[in-house]
């Protein structure tokens, strides 16, 4: 008998896309097979996401979708994992009571028992248990090929921001030891990953007895291969200089941060439990560039929290406005029952929200370019990551700050950095052209 065919599908963040490619590994290891045609698939899993109301209604829909793939094939196996599992358990249970299996985030190492069991006996197999030591430390992920590799080096979040729901599905922070993590980098370059993501709900707040994330990130950024090291996101509250002196003085550690600014009014941060102020977060944008010369910083923003005033919001445009982000991920507030801010009484309506949503993309378009338009003129060393959609005579790479640049081929392969001098910035892209190293030498002498 061939080997039963799993299909995984994946929403949310970079954590689910990780815990995609462990639980992926795992299914390896039992004797199941990856298809990529989920017609074909014996087993469904779908990766969830509850942020907003809106990832939960796309995975609502889908299933509905996948109901009836069920109704054509009674022996699919379909699973619902992640967030919204850990979430939403009951009202899956109640409301689909057709999909097999529900587990929260720290339940995938018994996914290889449920399986068995359930091909046993038909029962429904749930488990939502969240763990305060999970790390899934000796579970090895199976990662899609491809220039970045993906590293979570802790999970769980104990900041318990007033509107965030990821401390209650994710449950409490936890580090991974750094012999673990650094084994697992040094077998991803050896896979061929040239670029390494270090991944965690607040990043920066690793810690062990072997030290804090400064020390990690050092520690990463001297394993040869390593060509890039990104992280992913930082708190801002965790952001020190021993951390900005790392990213000084290592070349392959990217000069570009992810900074969650979310709003700009005092009383809203408050009101957020975000522990700064508008004034310690301006001050924190500037030691960065101080320390970093040359950085990308990158945001992300809520519109409309509870009780936010036209005044308030306008705050939010000023601090996008100083910090100059070069791009920001922009919401409207979502309420999320069992939160603290889902129990505020002063919600913003819908239509105020979708404007302000409107007026703070308007803004970080104007600034992106602004900020894509500095570069133009400078050699900039750029990883080539695939070829361009545009076109097969072109290859699109990405600066240190993460900014996409479309340029001609010439000799360069993926994987590769060399250097392109931009010529132009346009919509969020940058275009330009490769140097070649001799009229580089040429320029420098
Ligand atoms: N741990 C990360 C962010 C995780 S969630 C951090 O603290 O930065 C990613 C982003 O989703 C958040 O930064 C926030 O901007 C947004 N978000 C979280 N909860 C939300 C909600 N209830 N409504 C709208 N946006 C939300
Ligand atoms: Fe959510 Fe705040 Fe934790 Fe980020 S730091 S995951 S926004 S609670
Ligand atoms: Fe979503 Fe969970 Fe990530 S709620 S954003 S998948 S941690």
């Amino acid at each position: 008998m061939p080997d039963p065919l799993y299909f995984i599908e994946t929403y949310g963040c970079q954590m689910n896309v990780y815990d995609s490619e462990l639980v992926a590994g795992m299914l390896n290891k039992c004797g199941y097979s990856k298809t990529d045609d989920i017609h074909n698939a014996d087993v469904i899993f779908l990766n969830t996401c509850a942020i907003r109301e809106k990832a939960e209604d796309t995975v609502h829909n889908r299933l509905k979708n996948l109901h009836y793939m069920k109704k054509n094939n009674p022996q699919l196996l379909l699973g619902v994992l992640g967030c919204m599992a850990q979430n939403l358990k009951n009202e899956l249970l109640e409301s689909k009571p057709y999909v097999d299996v529900i587990l929260g985030p720290d339940a995938y190492r018994r996914i290889p028992e449920i399986l068995s069991d359930r091909n046993r006996d038909q029962k429904h197999q749930v488990d939502t248990k969240l763990s305060k030591f999970e790390i899934y430390e000796d579970l090895f992920p199976s990662r899609h090929e491809g220039v970045n590799a993906w590293i979570s080096i802790s999970r769980g979040c104990d900041k318990f921001c007033t509107f965030c729901i990821v401390p209650f599905t994710r449950g409490r922070e936890r580090s991974r030891p750094m012999d673990g993590i650094l084994n697992e980098v040094k077998e991803a370059v050896s896979m061929g990953f040239v670029e390494i993501t270090l991944l965690g709900q607040n990043v920066n707040s690793y810690r062990t007895s072997e030290g804090k994330f400064h020390t990690l990130l050092e520690k990463v950024a001297t394993i040869p291969g390593v060509k890039r090291i990104r992280y992913t996101s930082p708190h801002p509250q965790d952001m020190d200089e021993d951390l900005l002196q790392v990213m000084a003085e290592n070349e392959n550690v990217c000069n570009y941060i992810h900074l969650p600014l979310q709003a700009g009014a005092d009383r809203i941060l408050k009101r957020m439990n975000r522990t700064y102020t508008q004034m310690e977060y301006l001050e924190l944008v500037e030691k960065i560039r101080n320390f970093i010369p040359d950085s990308s910083i990158s945001t992300d923003i809520i519109v409309g929290f509870p009780g936010e005033t036209q005044d308030e919001f306008i705050e939010t445009l000023k601090v996008m406005e100083i910090s100059a982000f070069d791009s920001a991920y922009m919401f409207k507030y979502s309420s999320r029952p069992g939160t603290k801010a889902a129990e505020y009484t002063d919600h913003i309506e819908e239509e105020v929200k979708q404007n302000r949503l409107q007026q703070v993309i308007t803004l970080q378009k104007k600034l992106t370019l602004q900020q894509n338009k500095r570069h133009i003129g400078k050699t900039l060393p750029v990883l080539v990551d695939k070829e361009s959609k545009k076109s097969p005579l072109k290859w699109a790479g990405r600066t240190e700050g993460n900014v996409g640049v479309i340029f001609d081929k010439t000799n360069e392969h993926p994987k590769e950095i060399v250097p392109v001098l931009i010529q132009d910035a346009q919509g969020v892209s940058l275009f330009g052209k490769r140097v070649i190293e001799k009229e580089l030498l040429h320029e420098i002498n």
